[in-house]
């Protein structure tokens, strides 16, 4: 008999994710379930407690699994299925070297995370909050006949640049071809082929920041680019520039964000992610006028939360099975 812990998101349609979840589980001839009921991510001390014993973890991103669990959960531990595609709040050395398979979700929540890069985008260059605000404090009646009030900048004939031409960077790709963009950018290793094949042109990273009126942030977080988006690569980008950021807080050093949005050094930004998260309602991104800050909601839809816990289910009991995970990360 298998045992695993998986962690429960709240979610208006978590009785028709439980009942897709249990349906996978009786499918497996014996596996004991011990799942975290309570509000929020499971606390350390009971994820702690929890895993000792058991031989397979579905956590989110809010669970750092490092030595200190690793260790907490002892040589049983065959399998952690991962309710993300990001897979950098796993210590992935030490997994491996213990031999334990790793799952996570890619390309089930490419599309909603590309979505909510437009909107992201269009939030920050439009400023939208900004604006709703107006009308909250007085704003809108005291200035709705100046021609400038509450302008924004447009997609039209802009140069934007994609930094990470994965599938969430060729989605980005894709839906911007409906905006009349001037030109696209993109960083990646190598060329890619489908994004060259609709108009995008691979460059350098300094001149993606160079040319862009638009920087999206969607590379994986890994050290090799862990701060890249820090004060020199803002004073390299255009003053009238909007940065965007849908991946991880950590491919930006965030205090020199801050300096460039207050210094106008760029001109706008929309973070999906930042670090800490969750951000205290007190954190300065949230004074900023020209920052829009959403709380790491990219994959929020119902269908694609949805497809990642069934995802997420499937590959953890393919690896307790010791059978071919649907989405492995090697
Ligand atoms: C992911 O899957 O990595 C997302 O960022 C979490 O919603």
């Amino acid at each position: 008999s298998e045992k695993l812990v998986y962690n429960k998101k709240k979610a208006p349609h978590i009785f028709e994710w439980r009942a897709k979840l249990c349906h996978v589980r009786l499918n497996y001839r014996s596996c004991e379930v011990d799942l975290w009921m309570g509000d929020g991510p499971i606390p350390r001390d009971e994820l702690l407690r929890r895993i000792v014993g058991k031989n397979g973890l579905l956590c989110l991103v809010t669970e750092k699994i490092n030595e200190e669990v690793l260790n907490a959960a002892g040589g049983t531990l065959q399998v952690i299925s991962s309710f993300s595609v990001g897979l950098d709040h796993l210590d992935i050395d030490s997994i491996k070297k213990r031999n334990i398979r790793i799952g996570h979700t890619p390309g089930v929540l490419t599309d909603a995370v590309a979505e909510l890069t437009i909107t992201l985008l269009l939030a920050a260059s439009r400023r939208i909050f900004e604006a709703h605000n107006e009308i909250l404090n007085g704003g809108w009646s005291r200035s709705c006949l100046s021609p400038l009030w509450m302008c924004g900048k447009e997609l039209r004939n802009s140069v934007v640049g994609i930094a990470g031409m994965g599938r969430i960077g060729f989605g980005v790709l894709e839906r911007l071809q409906s905006f009349k963009i001037a030109k696209a950018l993109y960083t990646a290793r190598s060329e890619k082929v489908h994004a060259n094949a609709i108009g995008a042109e691979k460059v350098s990273f300094d001149e993606l920041l160079e040319k862009s009126d638009f920087v999206i942030c969607c590379l994986s977080l890994s050290p090799e680019v862990s701060g890249l988006f820090d004060s020199s690569a803002f004073k390299k980008m255009k003053n009238s520039a909007i940065f965007v950021n849908v991946s991880r807080g950590g491919l930006v050093v965030q205090e020199d964000l801050i300096q460039a949005l207050k210094t106008g050094e760029i001109h706008a930004a929309g973070l999906d992610v930042m670090t800490p998260e969750p951000l205290g309602s007190d954190h300065e991104l949230l004074k900023l006028d020209n920052c829009t800050v959403i709380p790491h909601i990219g994959s929020a839809t119902y269908t694609t939360r949805l497809a990642m816990g069934m995802l997420a289910a499937e590959n953890l009991l393919a690896g307790l099975q010791g059978s071919k995970m649907p989405a492995e990360y090697a």
